[in-house]
This record gives structure tokens, C-alpha cells and sequence, in this order.
């Protein structure tokens, strides 16, 4: 059974739903129910298997599109935001339609902000694949990317409709990623009153 934690006031209340592994049928398409299309972003250091179980569970059901960015700080940038504007035009999306981030908070963080800005604002859900964005990044509601002058000066406060946190995504994190999602578990730990 996955732990779920409502978030947020009024209108933009979202659950966050915790467990070895919430990406189910059940979790994902019921909350997409009245969704028509889908757009995934993911990057390329995502392992693709995760990617495969989103496919898998919107595949007959939804019409979706995927997205990859490349892995790394770069692709929260002002040229990755334009290409996904641009796709999602393209793809003729509205606000019948959705977007996923599934991926680290870098993932999280430039889908968020398409999302927000997009026709003024679209649903996007969080799938965060590393430790600091499950305890950090996917809840809250900050999204940003970032300019040459620095990081997150472009940005705006957007909660996710629902974010699914998985704890079997952490088992392919290297121990690099693993130990900078632990920094921020210690920082909560410490600043818990
Ligand atoms: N919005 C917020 O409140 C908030 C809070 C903290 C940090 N951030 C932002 O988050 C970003 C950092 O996020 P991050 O630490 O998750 O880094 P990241 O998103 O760059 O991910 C780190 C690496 O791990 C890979 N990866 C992702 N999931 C994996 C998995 N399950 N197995 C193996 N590899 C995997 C990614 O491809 C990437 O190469 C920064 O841009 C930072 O500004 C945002």
C-alpha cells in the first residue's frame, strides 16, 4: 500500500503517493483519466526500462509522446525550453493534455516550467527517478530553468497534479547520485523541529 500525502491548498491541492513502486495502471491512468494526449520528458541517463513502464502502462490507452533530453544541468537551459514549446505545439497539445517528468530534478524541473507556461498552463505529473528529487525537487511546486547569469533565474511556482515516488527507481543511482539526494535528508533531518 503506498503511503499518500496531500499537499498544497485549494485548487492546486496534489497527492504525493510513496512506496517500493507507485508507477501502477491503477495510480497513473486514473489520474489521467480525462487526458487525451501525453507528453514524457526523460533524459538519456534515465535508464530506459523505467521509461518502457510508463509506455507500457499508457500504450492502447493514451496517445503519448517522449521526449529526451540530454543528461546533465545543461538541458535546464532556454534551448531545451523552446524545443519542448515548440513540440508541444506542434503536437497541437491544449489543456485536455498533460505533461510527465520522469527523471532527477533536472527532468523536473524544465517540465515543470513548460508546463506552467504553456497555453499559461498545462497538468504535469512528477515520476522523480533520484533520491534528491523524491525528497526535494518534484514537491513544492518549484520550477525553473536556468541563464547564463545563473541557475533557476527564470522560473515560477507550479505544483505537479501528482507526483508517484518509487523507491525501486533508487537501486540504479550511482553512489555519487545517491549521496547528494542523502545531503538534503540530512539538512530536513537537521532542520526538523
Ligand atoms: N525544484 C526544486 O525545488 C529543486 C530542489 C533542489 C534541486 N533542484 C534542482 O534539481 C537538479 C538536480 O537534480 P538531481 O540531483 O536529481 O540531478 P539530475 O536530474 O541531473 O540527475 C542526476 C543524474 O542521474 C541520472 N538518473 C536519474 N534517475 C536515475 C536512476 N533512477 N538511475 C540511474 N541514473 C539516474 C540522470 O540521468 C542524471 O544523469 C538541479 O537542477 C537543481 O537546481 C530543484
Amino acid at each position: 500500500m503506498a503511503r499518500i500525502i496531500t499537499v498544497g491548498k485549494a485548487s492546486s491541492k496534489y497527492n504525493v503517493l510513496i512506496a517500493k513502486n507507485t508507477l501502477t495502471k491503477a495510480n497513473l491512468l486514473s489520474h489521467i483519466k480525462t487526458k487525451n494526449k501525453v507528453l514524457i520528458v526523460t533524459d538519456s541517463g534515465v535508464p530506459k526500462k523505467y521509461l518502457n513502464e510508463v509506455k507500457e502502462i499508457l500504450k492502447n490507452k493514451k496517445k503519448y509522446y517522449v521526449h529526451v533530453l540530454e543528461k546533465g544541468e545543461k538541458s535546464k537551459s532556454f534551448s531545451s525550453y523552446v524545443t519542448i514549446q515548440e513540440k508541444l505545439a506542434d503536437l497541437k497539445f491544449d489543456r485536455s493534455d498533460c505533461m510527465i517528468a520522469l527523471g532527477g530534478g533536472v527532468v523536473g524541473d524544465i517540465t515543470g516550467f513548460c508546463a506552467a507556461t504553456f497555453l499559461r498552463g498545462i497538468d504535469f505529473i512528477q515520476i522523480p527517478t533520484t533520491l534528491l528529487s523524491q525528497v526535494d525537487s518534484s514537491v513544492g511546486g518549484k520550477t525553473a530553468i536556468n541563464i547564463k547569469q545563473g541557475k533557476n533565474l527564470i522560473g515560477s511556482f507550479n505544483n505537479p497534479s501528482l507526483v508517484l515516488i518509487s523507491s525501486k527507481f533508487l537501486e540504479t543511482l550511482s553512489e555519487k547520485e545517491f549521496n547528494s539526494g542523502l545531503g538534503e535528508v540530512v539538512k530536513y533531518a537537521v532542520y526538523r523541529e
